[in-house]
């Protein structure tokens, strides 16, 4: 049927959920505004994760309230406004469990997701996304699905069989690219500094941002790299396609790439139509410290918005006002932190806007979100160099925490240090 025909199946009152980015439906999404608009949906909410099309709950929240509100577990641009004003929700969650909650605690009336075109058993993969879908499809008590002619068929991906569909539409769009991120000389300091840690046969975990980016254009000099990571990226797949990675030593998954979701440039999702040396898998599998464990040298790099002089790191909001999400970087850093040889660390320019703000601050800014919390926190890097925070007292930690900040705050942050009593 067509994507208005499915939007017209969800219910009043219906509590609907969609998975991360390229998992979201454009189609119904569109279909569900238009009914918005049309006030013939009332009283719906939505759980989005990572929102990559517009939706009336996040643009006017307000005029749609009884309509549809949203949630969001992860901010994109898409959400931010709506969920900072007070009238969009936001969840917190720690990636790898989110699977557990959807089949603890969420009431899924209806799941929303865009997969690839059917196979010749009735199966459809799920893409690019593994993240939480195949929990969501088994506690769904309706499954629409848009298929788009475009979606990358993942060899190794949940599926989701034509029996289990409610409705179904077909569409036929490209999928959005993310920008490639702008690297300049900071990110390629930090970079350096992460990189030349790196021992070949490492098995690496990217994050969200220039920053992680960076590091794996970097790395093209390697040998034997593996990946296990959260989100796949276009530098993942350049190390890969330069023959940087292989994944020959990892002990977990062997010869095989793994995440649990991708998102990137056309040339990604080519490389990853198909391809039987990739898998997408749950993250409740793939983001579990304890299997990240099993692979030795578990590199993890992921960026933070500030940290504080004991270690405490904020990846998610800009004081009380959310950013994004904690996503899956706990539990990489756990995972790295278990692993043999493992590594985590946590990079970004020492400064923000112009210079104006130091991103090490004496304390996290009020209402700020704990993301990697200092007990597990292991490296901090800028480029004035790495900090090593594990194993270090308030004291060691402070002092290397100011050896990297930016010269301008250098004082500052040693003066207030000394005030708060945590070094003399
Ligand atoms: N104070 C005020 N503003 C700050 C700031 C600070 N301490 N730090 C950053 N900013 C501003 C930047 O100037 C930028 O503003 P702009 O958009 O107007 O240019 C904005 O906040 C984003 O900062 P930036 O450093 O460009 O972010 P990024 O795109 O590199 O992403 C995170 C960094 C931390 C937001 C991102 O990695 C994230 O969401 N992480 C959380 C989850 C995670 O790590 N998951 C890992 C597994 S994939």
């Amino acid at each position: 049927m067509s994507a208005t025909e499915v939007a017209c199946r969800i219910p009043d009152h219906s509590d609907i959920y969609s998975d991360i980015f390229l998992a979201q439906p454009k189609t119904i999404y569109e279909a569900i505004n238009h009914r918005c608009e049309e006030d013939s949906l009332r009283g719906c909410r939505i759980t989005t994760f990572l929102e990559l099309y517009p939706l009336v709950c996040y643009e006017e929240p307000l005029r749609f309230a009884g309509n549809l509100t949203g949630r969001s577990i992860f901010c994109s641009g898409l959400s931010r406004r709506a969920v900072d004003s007070g009238v969009a929700d936001y969840m917190p969650s720690t990636y790898c469990d989110l699977p557990a909650q959807v089949r603890e605690y969420f009431n899924v009336d209806v799941f929303l997701i865009s997969v690839s075109p059917m196979d010749r058993h009735g199966f459809m993969s799920l893409g690019v996304t593994g993240a939480a879908s195949a929990e969501y499809l088994k506690k769904a008590k309706r499954i629409f699905v848009e298929v788009n002619r475009q979606m990358p068929y993942c060899a190794e991906a949940p599926k989701v069989h034509i029996s289990q569909i409610d409705a179904l539409c077909e569409a036929d769009y490209m999928l959005p690219e993310l920008d490639p991120p702008k690297i300049d000389d900071v990110s390629r300091k930090i970079a350096g500094f992460i990189t030349e840690r790196i021992p070949n046969g490492a098995c690496l975990q990217l994050g969200i941002g220039s920053i992680p980016d960076a590091v794996g254009m970097e790395l093209k000099t390697k040998h034997h790299l593996g990946i296990h990571t959260e989100m796949l990226t276009d530098s993942m797949i350049a190390l890969l396609e330069s023959g940087a990675a292989d994944n020959s030593r990892k002990k977990l998954h062997a010869g095989k790439t793994i995440a649990t979701f991708a998102y990137g440039s056309e040339q990604m999702y080519k490389y990853i139509d198909h391809n039987p040396s990739l898998a997408i898998l749950p993250v409740d599998y793939v983001n579990n410290p304890y299997v990240i464990a099993q692979n030795d040298d578990v590199i993890s790099v992921n960026a933070a918005l500030e940290v504080d002089l004991t270690g405490q790191v904020c990846a998610e909001s800009l004081g009380h006002k959310m950013f994004s999400g904690s996503g899956g970087q706990l539990d990489y850093v756990r995972g790295a932190l278990m692993s043999r040889g493992g590594m985590s660390f946590i990079a970004f320019p020492s400064t923000a806007k112009n210079n104006t703000i130091s991103k090490i601050r004496p304390v996290l800014s009020a209402g700020a979100g704990v993301t990697t919390n200092r007990n597990e926190v292991d490296m901090i890097v800028t480029e004035y160099g790495v900090a090593k925070l594990r194993g270090r007292s308030f004291g060691e930690r402070a002092k290397e925490l100011i050896r990297i900040a930016h010269p301008d705050f250098r004082e500052q942050l040693q003066f207030e240090a000394v005030k708060m009593g945590i070094m003399l």
